[in-house]
């Protein structure tokens, strides 16, 4: 089991390793339902499908410098960012910087590959998590999730590419 489930559910509380403090978690409540109204890939749920969402997800509570996804480990959750910063450190060195309202952990959700990025909080974040078993049932109730997701998915295969020809233009 990927880490970041055990400290959620207690198993592990705090990694001194790879995190400076303890990461808090706890169940989503009615004030975290009616923040998910804002939220793009919410953007056109219903409130049923709001309060669902907010039935399965956690809140997580985590301080500058947590590690949320590893390249190369396998991975069980999906994030998205309510408050904070997340850094991902993606193949060759370069990095992106998600903010409130982008999410990221996705990818080994929906191919079962390892985590393809390392994902680490540039400052104290608050997220929302959705375990896999959770993603699925949410993939199949909602499935306007699943458009939002491939529209990002195809946004940031774009941005790559793009980067990727600015890079070789340059030289
Ligand atoms: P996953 O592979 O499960 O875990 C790492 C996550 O980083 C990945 O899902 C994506 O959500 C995110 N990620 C990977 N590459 C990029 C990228 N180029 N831009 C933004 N996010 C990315």
């Amino acid at each position: 089991m990927e880490l970041i489930s055990r400290m959620m559910d207690g198993s592990v509380s705090y990694d001194g390793e790879h995190r400076l403090e303890p990461v808090l978690s706890r169940a989503a409540g009615r004030d975290d339902q009616s923040r998910l109204k804002a939220v793009p890939i919410f953007e056109g749920c219903t409130e049923k499908q709001l309060r669902h969402v907010a039935d399965i997800a956690r809140i997580l509570d985590a301080p500058a410098g947590s590690v949320l996804t590893r390249a190369g480990d396998p991975g069980d959750e999906f994030f998205l960012i309510l408050d904070g910063t997340v850094r991902v450190e993606v193949a060759s060195g370069r990095t992106v910087s998600l903010h409130p309202g982008a999410f990221f952990g996705e990818m080994s959700l929906l191919d079962g590959g390892p985590r393809s990025a390392t994902a680490v909080t540039e400052t104290p974040a608050r997220l929302l998590v959705i375990d896999r078993a959770n993603f699925s049932c949410l993939q199949r109730e909602v499935p306007e999730l699943t458009q939002m997701l491939l529209v990002t998915l195809s946004q940031r295969v774009r941005q790559v590419e793009a980067r990727e020809e600015q890079e070789l233009s340059q030289h």
